[in-house]
């Protein structure tokens, strides 16, 4: 089966989902490109979810989306459209566009459409019970079909030896959100039929996506390096908390500042376990946890932090729910206090915990201004060099910080997840928005 053949019936199960629908737009407009290029072919996306109700609100979104896609492609589609008489302004191709697009897509509640699918990206919940069975299933009544799984934590090789899929799975893994993150981490088992990797880095560069392969280990190397650095993020801030006498809220805050300010990264910790959800952090370490044999990748603190029903995570306008910080018009305002149970404004602590912190050194930059630094390494290396120097707490906290992501991601390389320094910081260079890549040299 040729590239072009294999795209011509595709499903994605969870389609209404985060994930899902993101996937589900880059392969649509993909699949819709092939068929205006071959139009003797009939090109088929199934968008399988359960829940009838996303299904719809879907189909509203990809149509927005698309669109967005259209006018950005405008001279392509001009080129395309070039023998269609009847669409003279841009807007008329644009419209035709989008219809096109739509037409290839079929939103469905039962998972039979994809019996005859020879492509399936999975996107359901982080569940491998649940994937296991879908595999299972589609498995039984089609012996061709491939699956690219969006896993963030099961090992594949879990999911293909338990769904008896030998060969015809991998790891793509998306980062969120998919359309727009260029980082997508490449796992395969031992098995992968290599057909099946070709087809997945030619599908990968047609979405110009940055391929990065992790080795098949739970939580792959983003999730690898992530879960740890916020792990030891929030034992931080306990231990200063318990060190300097000071509440967990006033500490929570203090760690926050140390990896945003300090390490000039794009938001800090415990904001960033916000942003994701405290839910999904905890069941991401539930899943990595049993195939850890030297390590305990759990917190207390966030088992405490769901039990009182305070997860993060996002409202489906895209704001930020409240999880460890509190967030007005995009302000941390507040920082929450487990053993009060309630919310301790930022205003009650912030002038004691700044001076303990100290100042920061006259170098210091924001991550934003390090976006389109042509010298960033320069100004980096300037920055973090007067933090080493420095004697203030905030500095101390920074450095004991930036060496400890440092260890997190070359104990991913020597345990073999990630196959060189390289790949770990790209992934944390592009799938996380970081700077810099943990593996460096500013710290020693
Ligand atoms: N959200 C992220 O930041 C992120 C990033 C990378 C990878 N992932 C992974 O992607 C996957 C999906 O995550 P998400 O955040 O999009 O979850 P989500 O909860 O937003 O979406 C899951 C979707 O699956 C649907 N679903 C549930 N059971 C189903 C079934 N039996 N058949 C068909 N559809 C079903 C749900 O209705 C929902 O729409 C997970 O494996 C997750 O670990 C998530």
């Amino acid at each position: 089966m040729t590239y072009e053949e294999r795209l011509e019936n595709v499903a994605v199960l969870g389609a209404a989902g985060k994930m899902g629908s993101g996937i589900l737009l880059l392969t649509a407009v993909h699949m819709a490109d092939l068929q205006l290029q071959n139009k003797d072919k009939t090109y088929v996306l199934y968008a399988i979810d359960v829940s009838n109700k996303a299904l719809t609100g879907l189909m509203d979104y990809l149509r927005v989306q698309v669109r967005k896609i259209a006018e950005k492609k405008i001279n392509w589609l001009r080129a395309v459209y070039e023998d269609r008489e009847d669409l003279v302004e841009n807007g008329e191709m644009i419209d035709e566009y989008i219809f096109d697009v739509m037409k290839i897509v079929r939103p469905v509640d039962v998972m039979e459409a994809a019996y005859k699918a020879n492509l399936v990206f999975e996107a359901v919940n982080e569940n491998k019970d649940l994937k296991v069975k879908l595999f299972k299933q589609i498995k039984e009544h089609n012996d061709k079909v491939w699956f690219f799984t969006n896993t963030s934590s099961v090992p594949i090789h879990y999911l293909e030896e338990n769904a008896g899929v030998k060969g015809r799975i991998i790891g793509f893994h998306f980062y969120n959100p998919p359309a727009v993150q260029k980082l997508v981490e490449l796992i395969k088992t031992e098995n992968t039929d290599p057909e099946l990797e070709k087809f997945a880095l030619e599908y990968a560069k047609n979405l110009k996506k940055i391929i990065v392969p992790s080795n098949d280990f739970a939580g792959f190397i983003g999730n690898g390096h992530f879960m740890r650095d916020a792990l030891f993020g929030i034992n931080e801030a306990l231990a200063l908390a318990k060190e300097k006498g000071i509440s967990l809220p006033q500490a929570i805050y203090m760690i926050n500042k140390v990896t945003q300010d300090y390490l000039v990264r794009p938001m800090g910790i415990f904001q960033l376990m916000d942003y994701v959800g405290i839910d999904v952090m905890q069941f991401i370490m539930n899943v990595m946890n049993p195939y850890l044999e030297d390590e305990d990748l759990h917190s207390d603190l966030l088992d405490t932090m769901m039990e009182q029903g305070v997860k993060g995570g996002q409202y489906s306008s895209g704001a930020q729910k409240d999880g460890f910080l509190k967030y007005e018009k995009g302000k941390i305002t507040a920082v929450y206090d487990p053993d009060k149970k309630e919310y301790v404004p930022v205003s009650e602590f912030a002038e004691e915990a700044d001076k303990m912190l100290g100042e920061l050194p006259e170098s210091a930059v924001s991550w934003k201004s390090t976006l389109k630094m042509k010298n960033k390494d320069e100004v980096l290396s300037k920055f973090f060099n007067d933090i080493k120097n420095s004697d203030t707490l905030g500095a101390k906290l920074a450095v004991k910080y930036a060496k400890n992501s440092k260890a997190i991601g070359e104990k991913l390389v020597s345990d073999g997840v990630a196959n060189n320094a390289d790949d770990v910081n790209t992934v944390m260079l592009t799938g996380f928005f970081h700077a810099y890549g943990p593996i460096n040299n500013y710290f020693d």
